[in-house]
């Protein structure tokens, strides 16, 4: 009888990467997509443990799928992700009905480990965080109706942020060969993808023998059949000069950088251990800007550190109104079990960093709104992706990365285009073909 998977994917894009190929092993080992936990015979959740709320979120929705072991006793349930290697084997207490426990660096070894969960009948916990990041290149059309794509270039960070708990949970620094990475990409584009996003935790910091991570940029620049190249995610310390070179220079690299700032305050900045000044990121951003003049800036921000005083949380408004960001993601700070800034005194209450968020927020707000409605009438290149979600038209993003949604038809699907745009709101913007 044909056997059934399901995966759901909490959290960043490294675990949709991985979900992506956790999907492809199981399909290649005769499983078949279910759109239901419930049809299946064996589901994994992929969780993310960076903020409190994304690990209990994580928790109880396991709590709930190990439910399902009453109706079926031979399912077989799998965690994976960051905590699934932050926890670890732990959470076979927590939850009797769970059989597999696997960390982001073993994903390589999943074949072989699902074999052994499945004949054996033991409870497997595999997460060895030393592992080295997996190798998914091959002949395989699991892509072949997507635009964009994924493409995990460095494993793990060393930057030990006195808040952040992704070291424990993903390992130290571990580069992918480029010749491996070519090869993959390659077999992306030979599927019809156009667009690819390098990710890491830290991809500026991507370093294979010689090659560092503008070489591997100018590398994947020159592959044919691709039209654009993202990465995510950067950290301000790293940002080479000869990396702000590339914007501009290397035609495929998208007019977007997504650089954290997490703080506006030095004095905050020092205690979450984050290596530059409020004045160094703006220099950062004016060596950007000149690069490329008009190129899209997003970014990470926390409010309520430990010690975060009204005054500091001032300089973090302060740096959102210098920078003007496209778009923020902004969170409150939550305590992680095992990393320093949990041990701080002087912790915040969840009131005051609920009403400073929301300030905070307020602001981005009218910015994004704003640096939207000043596209209104321009003429902008987007990559159509597919259907949009009201099915009134097609949608496709531009260079910038901003939504732009439109009436068109099926052939224009994958190619890029102009659109100019007539409506602008806070998510998205709405426009006409330039030349229909
Ligand atoms: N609390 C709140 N936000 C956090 N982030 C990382 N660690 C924490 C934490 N302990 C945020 C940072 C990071 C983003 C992925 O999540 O802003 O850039
Ligand atoms: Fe979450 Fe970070 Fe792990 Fe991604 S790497 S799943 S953001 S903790």
């Amino acid at each position: 009888m044909t056997k059934h998977y399901y995966i759901e994917t909490m959290g960043c894009q490294m675990n949709e990467y991985d979900s992506d190929h956790l999907s492809r092993i199981l399909e290649d080992s005769g499983y078949l997509r279910a759109s239901e936990p419930e049809q299946a015979d064996f589901v994994l959740l992929n969780t993310c443990a960076v903020r409190a709320k994304a690990e209990q979120k994580a928790l109880s929705r396991l709590g709930r799928l190990t439910s399902l072991k009453r109706k079926n006793p031979r399912l077989l349930l799998a965690v994976a992700g960051c905590v699934a290697q932050h926890r670890g084997a732990e959470l076979f207490e927590r939850f009797p009905g769970l059989n597999l426990v696997l960390g982001p660096r073993e994903i390589g070894n999943f074949r072989a480990i699902l074999e052994r969960a499945r004949s054996s009948g033991t409870r497997v916990a595999a997460i060895d965080a030393h592992g080295t990041p997996t190798s998914f290149w091959g002949g395989f059309d699991y892509f072949q109706h997507n635009v964009k794509a994924y493409l995990t270039i460095m494993e793990g960070c060393n930057n030990f942020c006195s808040y952040c708990i992704v070291p424990y949970a993903r390992g130290r620094e571990t580069s992918r060969p480029p010749e491996e990475l070519l090869k993959e990409a390659r077999s992306l584009t030979l599927q019809g993808v156009k667009e690819i996003t390098l990710l890491g935790q830290n991809v500026n910091s991507y370093a294979y023998e010689k090659i560092r991570f503008p070489g591997l940029l100018q590398a994947m620049n020159e592959m044919e059949g691709l039209y654009r190249i993202r990465f995510t995610t950067s950290h301000p310390k790293d940002l080479s000069p000869e990396l702000i070179q590339c914007f501009g220079r290397l035609e495929k690299l998208c007019a977007h950088i997504h650089l954290p700032f997490q703080a506006g305050s030095n004095r905050v900045l020092k205690a979450m251990k984050r290596g530059y000044t409020a004045e160094k990121y703006m220099d950062l951003i004016g060596e950007l800007r000149a690069a490329m003049p008009g190129i899209a800036l997003t970014s990470d921000v926390m409010v309520g550190f430990p010690g975060e005083t009204d005054e500091d949380f001032e300089r973090t408004l302060d740096l959102i109104r210098k920078v003007e960001f496209d778009n923020l993601f902004s969170f409150k700070y939550s305590d992680r079990v095992g990393t320093p800034a949990a041990k701080m005194e002087d912790k915040i209450p969840e009131t005051r960093k609920l009403a400073r968020l929301e300030r905070l927020q307020e602001l981005q707000r009218k910015i994004t709104l704003k640096k939207n409605k000043e596209l209104l009438g321009r003429s902008l290149e987007v990559l159509v992706e597919g259907a949009s979600k009201k099915k009134t038209g097609f949608t496709g993003r531009t260079s910038t990365n901003k939504v732009v949604n439109f009436i068109s038809d099926k052939r224009y699907i994958s190619k890029l285009i102009n659109v100019t745009i007539k409506r602008a709101s806070f998510n998205s913007l709405w426009g006409e073909l330039t030349f229909p």
